[in-house]
């Protein structure tokens, strides 16, 4: 065998000798890159679309045709025909939120049954979304010197719910709302648990009712029971027959629980290492990870944030590119580009190429700054500093770009674009060390140049 011969075989073939055929779309910002365009525009050269992590408090917008599509449990595969949509033992399920979901998409005329949820996914329960609300205002009130301990989170439960299954016994389980004896046993225990710790913190009688909330689930459990699997053994007999999975990472690199900007992230591991533990598939099957980022920084919730911009520019920013949450409304913080963070992103998930989306929205800016270095009181580093204490302090040192003037809604091919957007394109190649693939700059799946 050559040396070049054995190069292109070991790009395909894992060290195991399983072949990499399955694709993985990961964030490599704060969330909100547009990873729910990028999928839907995979799906259609893949069979299955897996989600691995987080539950609802991820937002996916996809717009097909006329129409605009705000997923949240759902992997975005769903909108395809014909696929099957995965939902993997990593994700934490609020069946009454998916049933509602489903249900929203059956009436626009969408086919949802294609939907398969793991029987090892957890469920959010309706006490976990409270308990996600209290603790949120209380930690608002925690902090020293007038800072909050707040996370900002989503209040769709994700940390309460993540809690409860690293504590075990009381956590409930896709495949419990099944099983009446085993779902009943652990209500009633959690119920127990968090009715006595709400009494001691308020003084009045805890507020959840095991009955109601068992005939609750239990009634959820009996319309969800079609699609629940053990969907481990269904993702690696796809595999081995051919097929091709594609992973679809909820939120992103930057809120990973154990890679992002500690304490300010979400519960799960939203970066590509997540796709072991929240699918049972090893991660060397994977030959093409695409990291979706945007030509700026946007944040939704507590936390440092280096490049950030206030004013009118942020505000410029925030209604072309209209970055409201898709979950909870909220506006988001925005600001520059920041290179240290996503080149740490692409490192974290071992990123082959990038989709580069929003790119339209800073046409006619004068000049764009970029995130090149921080200024830390340690000196001038290059490296990333995931932990939120030592962000904190970090100052940003920009690189200036031209700006483009021109719209560029009508791009088709790279010569079309502006040559500073082109410039732009090569500048982020240079500094994360990969390719940009995909160049997005709009909503519809016309509005991408594909290289
Ligand atoms: P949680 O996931 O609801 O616990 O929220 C934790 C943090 O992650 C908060 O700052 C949220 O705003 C943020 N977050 C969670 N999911 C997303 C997402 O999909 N996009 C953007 N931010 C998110």
């Amino acid at each position: 065998m050559t040396q070049s011969t054995l190069k292109a075989v070991s790009k395909q073939t894992a060290p195991s000798g399983r072949q990499r055929t399955a694709t993985a779309v990961v964030g490599l910002q704060w969330g909100d890159e547009g990873k729910g365009k990028l999928v839907d525009l995979l799906a259609a050269t893949h069979d299955l679309v897996v989600r691995y992590n987080g539950g609802a408090n991820a937002g996916h917008s996809v717009v097909v045709g006329a129409e605009r599509y705000a997923l949240h449990l759902a992997p975005s595969g769903i909108l395809y025909p014909g696929k099957l949509a995965v939902i993997g033992n990593g994700v934490a399920v609020d069946p009454e939120g998916l049933l509602g979901e489903l249900e929203g998409l059956q009436k626009r005329g969408v086919d949802t049954s294609g939907l398969v949820v793991s029987s090892r996914a957890h469920v959010v329960m309706p006490y976990h979304k409270h308990e996600d609300e209290m603790r949120e205002v209380a930690l608002e009130r925690a902090g020293v010197d007038a800072r909050s301990l707040a996370i900002g989170t989503t209040k769709r439960g994700i940390g309460p719910c993540y809690a409860e299954k690293a504590g075990r016994a009381t956590a409930v389980r896709i495949g419990d709302l099944l099983r009446p004896k085993e779902l009943s046993e652990k209500v009633r225990a959690a119920c127990g648990f968090k009715n006595a710790v709400m009494e001691a913190l308020t003084g009045a009688p805890g507020p959840f009712d095991p009955d109601e909330l068992i005939a609750r689930m239990t009634a959820a459990g009996a319309r969800l029971a079609p699609m629940i699997q053990d969907t481990t053994y269904l993702l690696h007999d796809a595999l081995g027959a051919g097929k091709r999975v594609l992973f679809e990472g909820g939120n992103a690199t930057l809120l990973d629980l154990d890679h992002g900007t500690f304490p300010y992230v979400t519960s799960s591991n939203c970066s590509l290492l997540g796709i072991g533990p929240g699918t049972g598939v090893p991660t060397d099957r994977i030959g093409r990870v695409v990291g979706v980022m945007k030509t700026y920084s946007t944040r939704v919730g507590h936390g440092p944030f280096p490049t950030e911009l206030s004013g009118d520019l942020a505000h410029r920013i925030r209604e072309r590119g209209r970055e409201y949450g898709t979950t909870t409304g909220r506006p988001r913080r925005v600001g520059w580009l920041d290179m240290v963070a996503v080149r740490y992103s692409v490192m974290i998930n071992g990123v082959t190429e990038l989709a580069l989306t929003m790119t339209d929205v800073l046409a006619g800016i004068d000049e764009l700054r970029i995130c090149a270095a921080y200024r830390t009181a340690g000196g001038r580093t290059e490296r990333y500093l995931p932990d939120a204490a030592e962000l904190e302090g970090a100052e940003p040192e920009y690189q200036v770009l031209p700006g483009y003037q021109d719209e560029i809604a009508a791009a088709r091919t790279m010569d079309d674009l502006p040559r500073e957007a082109r410039g732009l394109i090569e500048f982020i190649e240079q500094a994360a060390g990969a390719p940009v693939s995909v160049v997005s700059f709009g909503p519809d799946r016309e509005q991408t140049i594909i290289r």
